[in-house]
């Protein structure tokens, strides 16, 4: 072939500097995670960090762009998990290279630097390219076929041919809503000898056709009902496959055969052990094992929902994948070093990441090897027979119990033909559901019966409000009155009381109506905009249409907004100290303190929570003003605050600046940072694999927190009779003269246990010529009972000696033999014969050895008996 080689590194280069020249501005590659944008999982192209710039509602510096971005396409609206290991030119990682304008060049310069690039700077030959266009766009048409020269019988028109409107080959969307238009795509044939179509044949699917680089004519922004509204502006987002184009400058057919992959696939082949390098299974371990590590560089974790569940099952399938080849023990995380080695330059934040993600990794290899074989030995069992379809029940189960994701199983049956009936398993999934909600948290919601309108919340102003009952519940059950002294739950049509969500707790409080007063223990939701107090009415009676005022525990109430807020503060010192990659996994916020988890994977030091606590404190001490906003969710996203991921945020959101923070929260908060008082971290640690734990009081809490601290040194000062600020110093020199002590004892037990050892020189036998010895050593430790062993040998000679010690109920046991003795009398031999009579065992080597019992009282008898067994032998 007559296409030069080119290594990945090489390619990317080359492509950002091409677009360089022609006045793009090169812009790094985003996170994985799409920020602030609940409608995507993952980037999936690189349109996607300029998302907002398509839309109108954000600008940027420039109006060309270039770049080379990391995808994942797994999970959401493109996922190609289920193809990899099954075609040549699918992953689901992969970077792409892509080129933009915002309202400045169009078609005609996208296709032609497109077709320049190709042909001339890579040197593709122009007879092997093939181009697509959208029906009806004749412009792009008419663009390669008269101004490029593409002969049109390699131009193809693809209309609607995914059965509705826009739904095409040849028209993009990033999602189901959002910036979507007409494309125009390129393709490179790899010849004859590959199976496969041309774009629009039925056989288009095979890899002869690759379709290497597509060329969206950005033009609308698609809506939730399927129309389209034009953008501000007609853009250009183009996009193409690194590791197709790298596949054909390498002169390969294949994805997986280009330098980076083999380099990945070799090591997937050491570390399983697999001499075929061919083997599918290696490629599919090559490929994820980036989609993983990225991800967890992206602070995305294993878990069982979202964006956590895709890594869950790209992992999950991997080591399947190793399981098939042999392995039972980890070995997927082995292969970050050598994928770091080869991608670390490019995405530094993965060569950073290095040891996080090999943790992670491993955490979820030995979490799934605890189960994957059981699973597996479920499936191949049901597999046994020549059924073709595996049972829904089944697979469930398998899900459910072993841990097995249902692309998993459905990788293993389409291995041997089987297909996986689906529906059946979604059925088993509802059942369940059905079943935790109706023995689970659900149930009040079961039976709480109400269909009036929703309550006002006033709770953000307010801590005191005049309302009127409208439903009252006992056990579940609508009743028109409560009666002195039963529980039950009372809605309002309005309440300044807050009702559990966000991670803060409901309010408690009083309801008050004459002389009927409802003790509120706890707030929660009926439904999102009806609110349940819950109590006990203490007195009176309290009936459907009373009048009433609602009275929040204001202290409470006041101590759990200070902890709220300072979340908020302690969230944004987090990212700053520890790194971008914190995203909160998780926060409770109570009277009490707050508690906030979220992903990160090293223990916090002790100087970063000293950071920590100096950056929330400035930020009380300067005592900003909060500020609440309400406003439509496209604005919110536009003024930057931070926003949760699968967080579920209306139209109207309220976006919350606290001191420099700013996040979309529907909280209630305190007026000024210097409400707060003073901000104390008082716990840190691990809950999972790559999540850590925060905890944190303020106002009065942090003051009896440090008062018990303070409490605990005077405590000590006294007892030590040291001033407290000498206490380190005082503590040093205790310390000193316990190990001063220690020594002293050591060497008293010592001259201890020799003084016996004289004694007991006269207490041995002689037995043909040997002395024989057995006795106990008072007091004596291991060591004492060693080395006054070895001063008898000297003293005696020619001597088998046994010295037992007691120390609780337990016994220990040295036996020495003198070397002229050892071929009668074995030093481990003796040790056992005495221990065996004092429930021990023991043994080791001729001339020493040392055993333990736990029978004392039978001891004196097994040390009478020794002379005996001596004798025996000597
Ligand atoms: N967004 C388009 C694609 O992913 C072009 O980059 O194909």
């Amino acid at each position: 072939m007559s296409t030069p080689q080119f290594t990945v590194a090489d390619i990317r280069r080359t492509f950002l500097e091409f677009f360089k020249d022609k006045a793009h501005t090169v812009v790094a590659s985003s996170p994985l995670v799409p920020g602030n944008d609940p409608t995507l999982m993952f980037t999936n192209s690189g349109m996607v960090q300029f998302k907002d710039v398509f839309l109108g509602t954000d600008k940027r510096p420039y109006v060309r762009a270039a770049s080379v971005q990391a995808c994942l396409r797994a999970g959401g609206k493109h996922n190609d998990l289920e193809n990899v290991g099954y075609t040549a030119r699918h992953h689901t990682f992969f970077e792409m290279l892509g080129n933009w304008s915002f309202g400045d060049y169009f078609k005609r310069e996208s296709l032609k630097w497109g077709w320049e690039l190709l042909t001339q700077v890579f040197q593709l030959p122009a007879d092997k390219l093939w181009a697509t266009v959208y029906i009806d766009d004749d412009e792009a048409y008419d663009i390669w076929t008269k101004e490029i020269g593409l002969p049109p019988e390699r131009v193809v028109r693809i209309g609607d041919n995914k059965g509705a409107k826009y739904q095409s080959d040849n028209f993009w969307m990033m999602a189901d809503t959002g910036p979507c238009g007409p494309c125009s795509e390129i393709f490179y044939d790899h010849g004859p000898e590959i199976p496969g179509g041309p774009p629009g044949s039925p056989d288009a699917d095979g890899d002869r056709y690759i379709e290497i680089w597509n060329h969206v004519f950005m033009q609308f922004d698609m809506q939730p009902d399927g129309s389209v509204k034009p953008l501000p502006a007609p853009c250009v987002d183009t996009g193409m496959g690194l590791e197709r184009l790298a596949a054909i400058l390498q002169h390969v057919h294949s994805n997986y055969e280009i330098d980076l992959f083999q380099a990945l696939i070799e090591a997937a082949g050491r570390e399983t052990g697999t001499a075929d390098l061919l083997n599918p299974s290696l490629r599919v371990i090559a490929d994820h094992i980036r989609a993983t590590s990225f991800l967890v560089a992206d602070g995305v974790i294993p878990s069982n929902e979202g964006r956590g569940y895709v890594q869950r099952r790209i992992i999950r399938r991997a080591i399947r994948h190793g399981y098939k080849l042999g392995r039972k023990t980890p070995f997927f995380y082995k292969l970050v070093p050598e994928l770091v080695r080869l991608m670390g330059e490019a995405y530094p934040h993965l060569a950073a990441a290095q040891a996080r993600i090999m943790d992670v990794l491993k955490a979820e290899e030995e979490r799934f090897y605890e189960t994957l074989e059981n699973g597996m030995e479920i499936l191949d069992a049901a597999l046994a027979g020549d059924a073709k379809v595996l049972a829904g029940d089944v697979a469930f189960k398998l899900h459910d119990t072993y841990g097995f994701p249902l692309d998993l199983t459905n990788d293993v049956c389409r291995e041997r033909g089987v297909s996986v009936d689906e529906a059946g398993f979604n059925a088993a999934m509802d059942r369940q559901k059905a079943q935790a909600r109706a023995a689970g948290k659900f149930k009040m919601d079961r039976v709480l019966d109400y269909t009036g309108s929703g309550n006002l919340f006033v709770g953000y102003e307010k801590l005191e409000e005049a309302a009127k009952v409208v439903a009252l519940y006992v056990d579940g059950t609508p009743v028109a009155e409560l009666k002195s002294g039963q529980e039950g739950i009372v809605v309002l049509d309005s309440t300044p009381f807050y009702a559990e969500s966000g991670g803060q707790v409901g309010d408690s409080g009083r309801i008050v109506a004459g002389s009927a007063l409802f003790e509120v223990a706890d707030t929660q939701k009926i439904k999102a905009d009806v609110y349940g107090h819950h109590g006990k009415l203490a007195h009176g009676t309290l009936g459907v249409g009373d009048a009433v005022t609602a009275q929040v525990d204001m202290v409470r109430r006041q101590a759990t907004m200070r902890n709220h807020s300072v979340t908020h503060l302690m969230h944004k010192a987090l990212r700053e100290v520890l790194g971008e990659h914190v995203q909160q996994k998780g926060s409770l916020v109570d009277p009490d303190k707050t508690r906030f988890d979220f992903t990160h994977n090293a223990p916090i030091t002790d100087a970063q929570v000293r950071e920590i606590e100096a950056r929330v404190n400035a930020e009380i001490l300067q005592n900003h003003a909060t500020q609440a906003r309400v406003m439509d969710i496209e604005s919110a996203k536009a003024t930057g605050a931070m926003m949760l991921f699968g967080e579920k945020y209306g139209d109207t959101v309220r976006v919350l600046d606290i001191g420099s923070s700013r996040e979309l929260c529907g909280g209630t908060h305190v007026q000024r940072t210097g409400d707060i008082g003073l901000f104390k971290v008082v716990g840190e640690g691990g809950v999972a694999a790559g999540i850590r734990r925060i905890e944190a009081v303020t106002g009065a809490n942090a003051l009896a927190y440090l008062q018990q601290l303070e409490d605990t040194v005077n405590r000590l000062a006294g007892a030590l009779k040291a001033p407290a600020a000498e206490l380190q110093s005082r503590v040093g020199q205790v310390l000193e003269q316990v190990r001063g002590l220690e020594k002293e004892v050591g060497a008293l037990k010592g001259r201890l246990a020799s003084s016996q050892g004289d004694e007991l020189v006269a207490q041995a036998v002689d037995v043909k010529g040997m002395k024989v010895l057995a006795a106990t050593l008072a007091g004596a430790d291991a060591k004492t009972l060693r080395d006054t062993l070895d001063k008898l040998k000297d003293k005696l000679k020619s001597a088998a000696i046994v010295l037992a010690a007691v120390d609780g109920g337990k016994v220990q046991i040295a036996a020495g033999v003198t070397a002229d003795r050892m071929g009668q009398v074995k030093a481990g031999e003796l040790v056992n014969f005495v221990a065996q009579q004092v429930g021990g065992k023991g043994g080791g080597k001729a001339d020493m050895a040392m055993a333990g019992g736990t029978d004392a009282s039978k001891l004196p008898a097994a040390l009478q008996s020794v002379q005996a067994w001596v004798a025996e032998r000597a």
